[in-house]
């Protein structure tokens, strides 16, 4: 399933309610993280999951990293050579156990793209896998090649992928028949308003500052908990039993420009009212939940 929406519009959060929704069916989950910092770095993604996963400490030694891999590898009981070219791609060390052979680059890069599709092939045979991979507008040029094998490989295996990006991103691989995609538009005014009141965790906001805040955020969830927050915290209100009042009148206030430039930069802006050009007519949560969802959970929670 491809997830694609502007900056803070809500596609980690999908996937980290996917995640909620699947707790208590046997899985297994793999989470891949794309960096503005390595669009560079051939498969940062999948070489920081593998770390991740075999639980790296950042004072192991190259031997006891070598023990994690293995320990870790061993799951999907891959090939010596397999063993040999995941530990060269984390900068291991070969070791007598498993020699690296001797290949020349190109059939070492096709080789370690197999041996990582062997890898997700041999977990699931242990049970389904979730792949959540994110932020795929920062993939690495060798990635994207993975994640094309990756996309064919996955279409008889049982494993739920889902890939968020970003626009300005082009995927390859819709209209296949394994690939479904949504496309997330900015909240309506009644999503804004019901998220606002989320964030006051339930106590009644003054109408003016509601309008206030669901008026300047354009539709970007994001904004609105952020914006809704720094209103609470601004010493404006004054905290009833059951509501917040107002105590003074209201100052014009507006998304902290940090926040909002830093976002805007990768986003076009749009009229909240209008879909933005990446999204084609759909619900704000098709197939799950309109309502905001329950607080926040950190990516690699
Ligand atoms: N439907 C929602 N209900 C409640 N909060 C939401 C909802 N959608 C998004 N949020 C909140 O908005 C913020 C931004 O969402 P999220 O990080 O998922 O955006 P994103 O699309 O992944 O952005 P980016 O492209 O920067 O990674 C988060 O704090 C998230 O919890
Ligand atoms: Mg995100």
């Amino acid at each position: 399933m491809l997830i694609s929406g502007e900056a803070g519009l809500g596609k980690s959060r999908i996937t980290a309610a996917l995640e909620e929704c699947l707790h208590g069916e046997a899985h297994l989950r793999l989470r891949y993280f794309c960096s503005p910092y390595h669009q560079n770095s051939a498969l940062f993604p999948f070489i920081d999951q593998l770390g991740y996963a075999a639980g790296f400490a950042r004072d192991d030694p190259p031997v006891a990293k070598l023990e994690k891999l293995e320990a870790l590898l061993a799951r999907a009981a891959p090939p010596d050579e397999d063993m040999a070219l995941l530990a060269d791609l984390l900068s291991l060390p070969a070791s007598e156990r498993h020699p690296l052979p001797n290949l020349s680059p190109h059939r070492k890069k096709e080789r370690t793209l197999e041996a990582l599709i062997r890898q997700l092939e041999g977990l699931v045979r242990e049970q389904p896998v979730v792949m959540v991979f994110e932020d795929a507008h920062w993939i690495d040029p060798t990635s994207r090649e993975l994640l094309d094998l990756t996309v064919e490989r996955v279409r008889s295996l049982p494993v739920l992928g889902v890939i968020t990006f970003r626009p300005e991103f082009q995927p390859t691989w819709t209209g296949r028949p394994q690939v479904s995609m949504v496309a997330l538009n900015r909240l309506d005014r009644q999503n804004r308003t019901i998220l606002v009141a989320q964030i006051a965790g339930g106590k009644a906001l003054p109408d003016e500052v509601v309008d206030q805040i669901v008026e300047r955020t354009d539709g970007v969830p994001l904004f609105v908990e952020e914006l809704t927050k720094s209103v609470l915290e601004s010493g404006l209100l004054r905290e009833e039993v059951d509501r917040y009042l107002l105590d003074r009148a209201l100052p014009p206030f507006a998304i902290p420009a940090t926040l909002h430039d830093s976002l805007m930069k990768a986003a076009p802006q749009s009229d909240a009212s209008s879909p933005t050009s990446c999204c084609a007519p759909s619900p704000v949560f098709p197939e799950l939940s309109c309502e905001p969802l329950s607080p926040a959970l950190s990516p690699r929670s």
